[in-house]
């Protein structure tokens, strides 16, 4: 695959200025590389369109090189696969390459169907809670697989998977890929019980259904697959990237200027849509994309983060940005990750006003109540922020220090910008698209 990501790790921005212009979203992070692992389950080639060039796409493709698939960039955003014979990899090769992504965990599924045993590196991903993957586990052991596990690797063998009555603790996205994954191919019938059915996971099922599966997602978060002996190769384009979306439109709002997002779509952005709007967000949608500026002066809000189609935990950290310019107190709950307020710290250091608190505050309660997690904040506002020396710690809270960066007097110099890579295609560029000042280091 041939890469145009810039290699700078230190961005220094001047902001304080309203950006304008019109940028271009492409597919969701967190279905691509889904997609990519669904083509293992087919001999045959398949081919995804709108493809976004990102770091984490180019670790799930030498992942499947390494297994033996063929992976091919046709044209810009196009993607062919052709995993027609596949064998095991050197788990320290895999190692050394998945480092920091999510993804090896599903090429269980495939990767037993092919070859009856994965070899599979220990996980990484961003540090936002120690992201657990019982459920993944279970549900692998539940339809017939036999997991050994050391500090390096997991090995996971299975002559035949049948399915299987699944329920879930909570609706893990993660978990959920990995049922359906494993399951198409598997004898018999699945029923997942307490599944996530976020766009993602809808736009994967797509793809499966391409392939030749049987899926059925039936109301009250209950999927069922009625396993089929062979699927084939297919073609999709990947539906648009709504966390890239939806941090652009904070944006545009926190700075007070306007942004056309092409690509970007109604549907999976309803809520953020809704709760944009309540703070004072503004947004036109066209056949084109969706344009966001602020319509009033910003207004606190009571919120809390959820699986879909509640309000995405991804698009709380760029959000929490544009609330500490709102006038008022906000309270924000996250019920997904019991981690996910730690990069507010460097956002009171340029200036910001936030609280964070161990209750559920806001009405709910969660998970993490009566546990020692702070997640739930306050945000009191609006709040002048100023220009600092800043470290990204993970990949959302990375595009949220840089919206404070734009929306902050004075320079900003952020490092660990390559984190931001894995998931946000051409950043500088589109920064300097919508007239961002980048001093040159
Ligand atoms: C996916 O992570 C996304 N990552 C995350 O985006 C996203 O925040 C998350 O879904 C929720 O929408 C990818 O798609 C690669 P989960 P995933 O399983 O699947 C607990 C980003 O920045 N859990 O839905 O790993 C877990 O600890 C990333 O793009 C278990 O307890 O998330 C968490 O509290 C960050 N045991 C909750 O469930 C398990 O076996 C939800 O996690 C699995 C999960």
């Amino acid at each position: 695959m041939n890469s145009t990501m810039t290699s700078k790790d230190t961005l220094i921005i001047k902001g304080g200025k309203a950006l304008n212009g019109t940028i271009e979203v492409r597919g969701a992070k967190n279905a691509v590389t889904k997609i990519m692992v669904a083509t293992l389950l087919s001999a045959e080639p398949s081919i995804i369109h709108n493809v976004p060039d990102i770091a984490d796409v180019q670790v799930v493709g030498e992942m499947i090189r390494l297994v033996g698939g063929k992976v091919e960039q046709l044209s810009e955003g196009v993607l062919k696969i052709t995993p027609t014979d596949l064998h095991q990899a050197d788990t320290l090769e895999l190692h050394k390459i998945a480092g920091t992504s999510r993804i090896p965990i599903l090429f269980a599924g495939p990767l037993l169907h092919r070859l009856k045993e994965a070899k599979l590196p220990t996980l990484g991903g961003c540090e936002i809670g120690p992201r657990p993957i019982d459920f993944h586990l279970r549900s692998l052991q539940t339809m017939g697989a036999t997991i050994n596990e050391d500090e390096k690797a997991i090995t996971i063998t299975a002559d035949s998977l049948h399915g299987a009555k699944i329920e879930l603790t909570y609706p893990s996205v993660g978990a959920t890929e990995q049922v359906l994954l494993t399951s198409v191919l598997a004898s018999g019938v699945t029923e997942l019980r307490n599944a996530a059915i976020e766009p993602e996971i809808i736009d994967l099922i797509c793809v499966l259904q391409k392939m030749g599966a049987i899926i059925d997602v039936g109301i009250n978060r209950v999927i069922t697959i009625v396993g089929v002996e062979k699927l084939q190769g297919f073609e999709h384009s990947v539906l648009t990237d709504r966390i890239e979306v939806a941090s652009w439109a904070c944006v545009a709002a926190a700075t007070n200027g306007k942004i056309m997002v092409k690509g970007a779509q109604q549907e999976p952005m309803m809520t953020f849509l809704n709760t944009f709007r309540k703070v004072g967000g503004e947004f036109g949608i066209t056949s084109e994309g969706i344009e966001f500026w602020r319509g009033r002066p910003l207004t606190g809000i009571t919120l809390e983060t959820d699986v879909h189609p509640g309000f995405m935990t991804d698009w709380q950290q760029p959000f929490v940005v544009l609330i500490t310019q709102a006038e008022g107190l906000s309270t924000i709950h996250e019920t997904v990750y019991e981690d996910r307020f730690a990069f507010t710290e460097t956002l009171n250091t340029m200036g910001a006003k936030i609280q964070l608190y161990q209750e559920c505050l806001g009405g709910t309660h969660c998970r993490f109540e009566n546990s020692n997690h702070l997640h739930s904040a306050v945000i009191s506002g609006p709040t002048q922020l100023t220009g600092s020396n800043i470290v990204v710690p993970d990949l959302r809270a990375g595009f949220s220090y840089v919206v404070a960066a734009l929306v902050a007097k004075g320079k900003t110099s952020i490092s660990g910008m390559k984190t931001v890579e894995r998931g946000y295609e051409k950043f500088e560029t589109k920064l300097r698209a919508i007239g961002t000042e980048i001093i040159s280091t």
